[in-house]
């Protein structure tokens, strides 16, 4: 039996978030520039948005550019953010036939223009779909979300829109970028690394966490249905024990 006949349907994750990482790396061993790395990872974001279609995942989370990654070289941020204007252009048609809504976290105003009013449009022609949200989480820092949220809230409590006993994290909730999005329930991220990097901290709470050494530009569906399996494998206690469960 292949690895796509094993996962079992009704116990999918409901939403899952990606940390696309060894675009670089891949890069540096194949003895091109970083460039051609982001742009082979393009390539990878397509085949995973597949693999999740096909199998039914109806949200999908991606880091694809952090508050932290400004810092890049300046020809490094340029080509990211160019690759984002040509791969909107070309996967409209893919979001279109697929019915899928794209959707995007972070201070996207901070975009160039014509990232901006291209995701923009890319997200107007496609909010009426419902068979996935896919988000991508751009000049987004989870620590700049919370603290936001947290100004948002005092403001709200100064003019009396809210008050300190009806703070609760329905509440902190509805401030996040992610107020739309159920919580997250599998969090991949390739390339080896296992850490966070500031995405999604207050959204990963109860999150299976699983990491791959394969590098981003080369994870491919069987990978992503290997991290499938995986998570269907764990037990979810969410604090309870496994006898309350049962
Ligand atoms: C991490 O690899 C990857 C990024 C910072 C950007 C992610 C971008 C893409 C996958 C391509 C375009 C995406 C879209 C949505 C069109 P790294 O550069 O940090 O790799 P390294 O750690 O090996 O240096």
């Amino acid at each position: 039996m292949n690895q796509l006949d094993q996962i079992d349907k009704n116990k999918l994750p409901k939403h899952l978030a990606v940390i696309m990482d060894g675009n670089g790396r891949w890069a540096k061993q194949k003895g091109f520039f970083r460039t051609v790395g982001h742009e082979k990872g393009a390539n990878a974001v397509k085949e995973l948005v597949e693999g999740c279609g096909e199998l039914g995942i109806p949200y999908v989370t991606l880091y694809a550019f952090s508050t932290e990654n400004w810092n890049r070289p300046k020809l490094e941020v340029k080509t990211l953010m160019n690759l984002l204007v040509s791969s909107l252009k070309k996967e409209i048609k893919t979001l279109h036939d697929n019915h899928i809504r794209l959707n995007a976290i972070g201070n996207i105003t901070a975009l160039p223009k014509k990232a901006f009013a291209e995701l923009h449009e890319v997200m107007e022609k496609t909010k009426g779909y419902d068979k996935m949200v896919l988000t991508l989480a751009l000049s987004y820092g989870s620590r700049e979300e919370i603290t936001n949220a947290i100004k948002d809230i005092c403001h709200k409590v100064k003019n009396n829109i809210i008050s300190i006993k009806n703070i609760d994290e329905t509440v902190i909730n509805e401030h996040l970028y992610t107020q739309n999005l159920p919580e997250v329930d599998l969090l991949i991220r390739t390339s080896g690394e296992q850490r966070i990097s500031n995405f999604l901290l207050w959204q990963i709470a109860y999150a299976e966490l699983y990491f791959t050494p394969v590098l981003w530009p080369d994870f491919n569906k069987d990978n992503l249905f290997e991290a499938i399996l995986n998570y269907q494998h764990r037990e979810r206690r969410f604090g309870k024990t496994s006898e309350q469960l049962n």
